[in-house]
């Protein structure tokens, strides 16, 4: 049977309704409504869960993701308090999960105070560790902040300031199929020496001008080929 994911990114979610002029909650609701119906194996959160961090945006967090039966991932980003988000979670570290033949590897790319992400040598070479160790025959990546250009108008200062050391970790690993990312509020995928770059879209608001809130669905094949499909709203 076909293995597959769900990216979803950006909620935003704040004390109060109204974040960025949007919201917020409600865009999400109607996100999470969308993906009831889907067919897949496990929902994962790429960063800026909450708009401040506070406890109570990612307890109203929650309580949306409710209808979601399926397990539930999540990675920071800068807008999150990793420590809140841990305690209504449940999830104290970061954590990869397998489906199929495939694992997802979650990285942390925040840097305290900073919009901009950065992976410290330590990561990468936990990274490394990981991927050398992982009984999984393909690899995918997901973390909060873009590896590459974006090439919109997006302020691509903001995105990850050591793409090179990440991509020269990738670059060892031919199971290392796919990167996937948020942040930038804006769904496009690349490919960078057959490893498919996915950016994924907010529930919120987009930064790009393009109307609608959307998320990315990921098929896991067999073979070793992935496929997104970002659907809309
Ligand atoms: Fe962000």
């Amino acid at each position: 049977m076909t293995k597959s994911f769900i990216q979803i990114s950006d909620s935003h979610i704040d004390d109060n309704k109204l974040v960025l002029g949007v919201d917020s909650q409600a865009n999400l609701g109607s996100i999470v409504s969308m993906i009831s119906d889907q067919n897949y194996d496990v929902l994962l959160i790429s960063g800026d869960l909450a708009h401040n961090g506070t406890l109570e945006s990612y307890q109203k967090l929650q309580k949306i993701l409710n209808p979601i039966e399926t397990e539930i991932y999540v990675l920071p980003g800068n807008h999150d308090d990793f420590s809140n988000l841990s305690q209504v979670f449940n999830q104290s570290s970061l954590c990869n999960f397998i489906i199929g033949c495939w694992e997802i590897i979650t990285l942390d790319s925040v840097q305290s105070g900073k919009v901009s992400g950065r992976l410290s040598d330590e990561q990468l070479h936990s990274l490394s560790q990981q991927i050398s160790s992982s009984s999984a025959k393909y690899i995918a990546l997901c973390l909060h902040h873009p590896p590459v250009s974006m090439q919109s108008d997006w302020d691509d200062e903001m995105s990850l300031e050591n793409p090179d050391d990440l991509f020269a970790v990738i670059d060892q690993f031919d199971t290392i199929k796919a990167v996937m990312w948020g942040h930038a509020h804006q769904c496009c995928e690349f490919n960078r020496n057959g490893v498919k770059l996915f950016s994924c879209p907010s529930t919120a608001l987009q930064f790009n001008g393009q109307s609608g809130i959307g998320y990315n669905h990921y098929t896991l094949n067999e073979d070793g080929e992935i496929y997104c499909k970002t659907r809309w709203l």
